[in-house]
């Protein structure tokens, strides 16, 4: 679908972003969350929305999971849909970023070509990549859904970090690591964000 769009022409918008910012008193972003299968990305993602809220900051959720229910209902996850996923994820929260709102995408995303991608879509410093470091064990031992346990089984096929790739970032804005198998507390992580965009200039 991409670069189909012939004899278009773009609209400027009389109100602009910096009005947004000024009404909202806050600076819209797209904070990436990605990270493997029961790493705790949409965990991540709620707790974060929850205590940006709390604080009188307008955020939104996009989870990979959900967002595949609708929008994105028609793709699998071969590396072209997983790859197309992406995309359109990052093409909705440069919108909600430009709309003064903190977006908060959480997908596995497990590319960097396909991250890099979306972060080239947003003004610099606006794409904040954080990355949940579970390692793969600790992910399959809790398994929340079973669907490990069926990959193992070859029941689901293509499943990442067991027949595919997952890809970490070499070089992002925030590395959650979790150190062995203490799982690092929810609210630690939460302030490390919002501590981030504090410091950023994104929350005024
Ligand atoms: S991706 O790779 O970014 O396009 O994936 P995403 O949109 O985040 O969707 C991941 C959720 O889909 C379920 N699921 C799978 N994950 C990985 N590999 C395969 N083959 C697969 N099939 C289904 C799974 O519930 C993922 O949810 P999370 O929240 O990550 O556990």
């Amino acid at each position: 679908a991409i670069g189909k769009s012939t004899n278009i022409t773009w609209h400027k918008s009389s109100v602009e972003k910096l009005d947004r910012q000024e009404l909202l008193k806050q600076k819209g972003c797209a904070i990436w969350i990605t990270g493997l299968s029961g790493s705790g990305k949409s965990t991540l993602a709620c707790a974060l929305s929850r205590g940006l809220h709390s604080r009188g900051k307008l955020s939104y959720v996009l989870d990979g999971d959900n967002i595949r229910h609708g929008l994105n209902s028609d793709l699998s996850f071969q590396a072209e849909d997983r790859a197309e996923n992406i995309r359109r994820i990052g093409e909705v929260a440069k919108l909600f970023a430009d709309s003064g709102i903190i977006c908060i995408a959480s997908l596995i995303s497990p590319y960097r070509i396909d991250r890099d991608a979306c972060r080239s879509l947003l003004p610099e410093g606006d794409f904040i990549e954080v990355y949940l470091d579970v390692p793969l064990e600790v992910c399959e031992s809790r398994d929340p859904k079973g669907l490990y346990k069926l990959a193992r089984a070859g029941k689901i096929k293509g499943f990442t970090g067991i027949d595919d790739p997952y890809e970490p970032p070499l070089k992002c804005e925030i590395v959650l690591q979790q150190k062995g198998k203490d799982v690092l507390p929810l609210c630690e992580m939460v302030e490390t964000v919002i501590s981030y965009l504090e410091e950023k200039g994104f929350l005024q």
